[in-house]
């Protein structure tokens, strides 16, 4: 019937003759997911960034069986619900009430399509028609639909549909780690670069789209507050709306609630998705200001922004989010104690191992670069090395190319995580033996 060939299509996989077989998971438990074939592996990814308080979280998921009992779904035009107004009113007291509004849609990718729509028609609705630009950083990523592909820096991911984007321009992050002195050159070289993109071309830029603090699926790539500070600075000076994309930065792993918080700078809008739910069910989020939303209420069609998912403001996924936001007014201490065993850590692993670079640590998450002799990028080879060799030690790892990373669930004990740090080295070590 299949052909030979795998009846699923998976995601970000290259499928062919290389393809290794999916690992069969029967059932998780916090940190741990247990294979069908009697293994345990510590899931210290948080299954693409997700899963915040770790699997099977009881509190979560007595809130979606309720529900599911109660209400599993309606229309979300012209009636709601009290899980869903409950939740934005939660969403905004948690950014401090920075942001007055919030628009549901279903996952990452979409929450940055409704941002980046949402800064488009800001303008229009304002009657200054000719700001259509963005900019953008390079190595960003920013989901799969078209306009967050766009945003998006050109690679392996995209470059095939890069006739059907829209234009937008680039610029350095400035990436800095543990040990590094050149931040400052770095940063105000981008910040210099961006000055003379605002200034040459005047009122054009509608906004710009950062991944702030931590750039994720780009390597996981770190730059300073005090970067994101002045980025602000000039884009007050010339007007311009800045969109912070915290798919992967919000709820706690950064430090603060949010990644805004944690460098104190005020974006216009935001992108939440991935941990909103504790890794539960989809759901995606972009809060705005109240002056950013002034600008469509009025009772014009074409001051509406037209956007909308069967599936916006799910009753089901709303109870997860607010048993998950419960979870996370009680996790300080947990995320603190993954940041400060990551600082103990992680500069041992560097130097023990011999083979890693540029370490580097924002909240719960700690990154490194693998010294290999292939160039540095995503279709390095050391991360199906690594992939494949990382469940023998226990671990659940998936670095991306060249980068090895750590982002476990805040429930992690400091005993497990100490654990991890050993077999992640036993792990390198290994791999090191084998092609270094
Ligand atoms: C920063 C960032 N933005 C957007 C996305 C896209 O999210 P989704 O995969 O839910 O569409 C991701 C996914 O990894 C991300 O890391």
């Amino acid at each position: 019937m299949n052909r030979g060939k795998p009846t699923i299509w998976r995601p970000f996989t290259i499928q062919g003759e290389s393809m290794t077989t999916p690992l069969l998971v029967k059932s998780g438990n916090g940190l741990w997911l247990q294979l069908e074939d009697g293994r345990k592996i510590a899931d210290m990814i948080s299954s693409w960034w997700v899963n915040l308080f770790g699997h099977g979280n009881a509190h979560i998921a007595c809130a979606i069986a309720e529900q599911a009992h109660r209400l599993e779904h309606v229309i979300f035009a012209g009636f709601t619900h009290e899980g869903a107004e409950r939740l934005a009113d939660r969403l905004l007291e948690f950014s401090g009430y920075h942001f007055q509004h919030a628009f549901f849609s279903d996952n990452g990718s979409t929450a940055v399509e409704v941002a980046l729509k949402t800064a488009f028609q800001y303008w229009k609705n304002k009657g200054e028609h000719k700001r259509s630009r963005i900019l953008a950083f390079n190595n960003a990523y920013h989901g799969d639909t078209l306009g967050a592909m766009s945003a998006a820096s050109p690679s392996v991911f995209n470059e095939v549909f890069s006739e059907w984007m829209i234009d937008v321009d680039r610029v350095a992050y400035p990436s800095t780690w543990l040990g590094d002195h050149d931040f400052t050159d770095k940063e105000f070289e981008v910040l210099k670069e961006i000055e003379l993109l605002f200034e040459s071309t005047p009122e054009s830029f509608a906004a710009v789209i950062i991944e702030p603090l931590i750039q994720g699926a780009g390597g996981m790539q770190m730059c300073r507050p005090a970067f994101l500070q002045q980025l602000e600075q000039l884009t007050k000076r010339y007007e311009i709306l800045v969109i912070y994309d915290e798919v992967m930065t919000g709820f706690g792993r950064t430090g603060s609630y949010f990644a805004f918080q944690e460098a104190h700078t005020s974006p216009d809008l935001i992108c939440l998705s991935k941990g909103i739910t504790g890794g539960f069910l989809p759901m995606g989020m972009t809060l705005s200001t109240a002056a950013v939303f002034d600008t469509f209420y009025a009772d014009d069609a074409m001051k509406t922004l037209w956007h909308g998912h069967s599936y916006t403001g799910n009753p089901i996924s709303c109870a997860a989010a607010n048993a998950s936001l419960d979870l996370l007014l009680q996790s300080d201490d947990q995320r603190n104690a993954i940041k400060n065993t990551h600082f103990d850590l992680l500069p041992q692993l560097v130097q023990r191992t011999e083979i890693l670079n540029k370490p580097r640590i924002q909240g719960t998450v700690a990154a490194v670069d693998i010294k290999t002799s292939e160039e540095a990028g995503y279709l390095n080879s050391v991360a199906s090395q690594i992939k494949t060799t990382a469940p023998e030690y226990g671990l659940l790892l998936r670095p991306l190319g060249d980068v090895l990373y750590l982002m476990p669930p805040y429930c992690i004990s400091e005993a497990e995580l100490v654990w991890a740090y050993e077999q992640t080295e036993k792990m390198l070590n290994k791999i090191k033996k084998a092609s270094f």
